[in-house]
């Protein structure tokens, strides 16, 4: 009977991008064939595993464009920019041109909220769009340039920072060649007892103690291990690790080295979100030359670096879902135990370490652990990357050390109008108030946890809507494994149309609860007991803003009635009173 380990398929990801540029979306005969005796799948295994990822779904056309479907865009008005380009060609998002040379569709927060509104042509980005470049790319495709021929600047992505602390001064001064140098100086215990002396807790979100990870997996008997650099930077509103992959690609190879060796792994790999492929040139010159200066070493040292690309789902960023994707399957997170660190890649023992975690590393053993504590809390030590997006003058990167109050992280980066409603680390975190006492909290683990992101929103927008535009990414990002997170999400964002369309009432919310506790309590991943967080504190802070929406009926249906009449009316040419439906009943007291 084949067993889990024996279904996997390593490169089976990479082999369905170049037989995606090849053969088109969705794969079918001959290139599922082809892929089949490659990879000695059943074809269906192959096609199935190829429909979980949004970016092999697009159909083939010479130009897919995706606009972003992120609140920070929609604020920025990307529907009209969606709207204005769709017109042009006659087609809705979602379609194709009769022709088959344009595709318009929608995708979510691909990395680029400070650069709002954005979009990605052919998986490259198209930032900071406005009126007079969608027309411009009107006139590209009218005149079918080739993408690859469209100006440069289109596709300039900056990556403003406007604090710079010791980590990034450090980065910016130190040249790779001098972290290289640390490679063959380091033995792997004495990596590991810095990494821990500093205290570095995980920069990916869950804050787990770095040292302590590497020290369960260095602990394990099977001496095959591998070690991954999370670069799948999926959570909305998220972009400091593009920063560090754009200008530091050096120093997060060498920490993924340095990483390795602590824990005797002989292959460190890199997975990167499809969003960021337009990296790739200059991530793999960065890996060829950290294994040029590996050369020096002992053959038995030298640690292998790989590269491998996503393909578009939120959920391949929780760790496990992560190891799937690699091994050539849909990224759907694992039944844990037992965890990565035991069993994780092809059932080795493997640690998932994010990219600013890496990076961290190099900085540590570059400047040593005290450095590093002398910086942030006791229990958060060190510098932060921040990425701060939304109604701000200065959307961009800050390093402040852990610790530092929400509020003063917002003041530097200059509110347009008055903070009303902060978004601390992604939808997955926390909906805030921006009132005095919250924006006094100090950024930390032990107080208000943050990956880095933080989304602010001023009095022009209304909390409904944006948990309204959180709700409908966790449905269409849920991998669908278990019950609670499958159905939740999808009831949260039903909900959320009905609360949109004027329909729901009191009830509504009530019903929601029941559903919102599963999730919470029965979710086989992070990604189920985060997903109602946005309700949740919707409830919690906002609740008149909430109730507003809400009408005061026992209960309302979710769709129009008289709409449901319409083709009947057609149909029989009525149009009498007794072919409508009123959607409102009068509630007894006002009879
Ligand atoms: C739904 C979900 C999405 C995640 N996305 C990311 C991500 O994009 N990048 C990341 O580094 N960690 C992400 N994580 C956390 C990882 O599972 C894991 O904890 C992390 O990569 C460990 O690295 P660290 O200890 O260096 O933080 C995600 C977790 C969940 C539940
Ligand atoms: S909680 Fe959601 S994303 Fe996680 S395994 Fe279950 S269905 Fe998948």
């Amino acid at each position: 009977m084949a067993t889990e380990r024996q279904r996997t398929a390593p490169g089976l990801l990479a082999a369905l991008h170049q037989a995606r540029l090849r053969w088109g979306n969705p794969l079918e005969e001959p290139a599922l064939a082809e892929l089949s005796a490659a990879f000695a799948l059943p074809p269906g295994e192959i096609a199935a595993t190829a429909s979980f990822y949004h970016f092999f779904q697009t159909p083939p056309a010479r130009y897919q464009i995706h606009f972003i479907d992120h609140v920070v865009d929609h604020h920025a008005g990307i529907e009209a920019l969606c709207n204005r380009l769709c017109a042009a060609f006659a087609i809705q998002p979602g379609e194709r041109t009769a022709d088959a040379h344009l595709f318009v569709g929608w995708t979510a927060c691909a990395g680029l909220s400070d650069q709002a509104p954005a979009a990605i042509v052919n998986g490259r980005p198209l930032p900071a769009l406005t009126p007079e470049r969608i027309d411009a790319i009107i006139d590209a495709i009218r005149a079918q340039i080739p993408v690859a021929e469209w100006p440069a600047e289109w596709f300039a992505v900056a990556n403003p920072v406007y604090r710079r602390g010791p980590l990034l001064t450090w980065l910016h001064a130190t040249p790779a060649a001098a972290v290289l140098e640390q490679l063959s100086a380091r033995e792997p215990e004495a990596i590991l007892q810095a990494v821990a002396d500093a205290g570095l807790r995980g920069r990916g979100g869950a804050g787990f103690p770095t040292a302590t990870k590497w020290r369960f997996c260095r602990e394990t008997a099977d001496p095959t291990r591998y070690l991954i650099c999370n670069a799948d930077e999926g959570e909305p509103g998220t972009f400091k690790d593009r920063l560090l992959l754009t200008h530091y690609p050096d120093h997060l190879f060498a920490g993924m080295t340095l990483a390795a060796r602590a824990i005797g792994a002989q292959t460190a790999m890199l997975y990167l979100r499809y969003e960021y492929q337009y990296l790739l040139p200059k991530l793999e010159a960065a890996r060829e030359r950290i294994l040029a200066a590996q050369s020096q070493l002992p053959p038995s040292e030298r640690i292998t670096l790989e590269i491998a690309l996503g393909a578009g789902a939120y959920v391949c960023g929780e760790e496990s879902a992560l190891i799937e994707s690699l091994e050539g399957k849909p990224g759907r997170p694992r039944v844990r135990p037992p965890f990565p660190v035991t069993s994780g890649y092809l059932g080795q023992p493997t640690v998932v370490n994010n990219v600013e975690t890496l990076v961290a590393v190099a900085a540590i053993v570059g400047n040593g652990p005290q450095w590093w504590r002398s910086m942030g809390t006791p229990d958060s030590s060190g510098p932060k990357l921040f990425c701060v997006s939304g109604d701000v003058a200065r959307p961009g990167l800050y390093e402040f050390p852990y610790g530092v109050a929400l509020g003063d992280l917002i003041t530097a980066a200059r509110p347009l109008g008055t903070p009303y409603a902060i978004q601390v680390s992604g939808p997955s975190g926390t909906l805030l108030p921006a009132t005095p006492e919250q924006l006094a909290r100090p950024l930390a683990f032990e107080a208000l946890p943050c990956n880095g992101t933080v989304m602010v929103f001023d009095e022009r927008r209304d909390p409904v809507a944006i948990v309204r535009h959180f709700a409908r990414f966790f449905a269409h990002e849920s991998c669908g494994f278990c019950t609670p997170c499958r159905v939740g999400t999808q009831l949260i964002a039903k909900t959320f149309a009905k609360i949109a369309a004027g329909y729901a009432t009191r009830f509504d919310l009530e019903r929601l609860a029941p559903a919102l506790e599963a999730m919470r309590l029965a979710s086989n991943c992070g990604f189920g007991l985060s997903a109602g967080n946005p309700v949740r504190d919707l409830i919690a802070y906002f609740r008149p803003r909430l109730d507003a929406h809400l009408q005061p009926h026992d209960f309302l249906p979710a769709f129009s009635l008289d709409a449901e009449l319409a083709a009947t009316r057609r149909l029989t040419g009525r149009d009498d009173t007794h072919a409508h439906l009123a959607q409102f009943e009068q509630p007894e007291a006002a009879r």
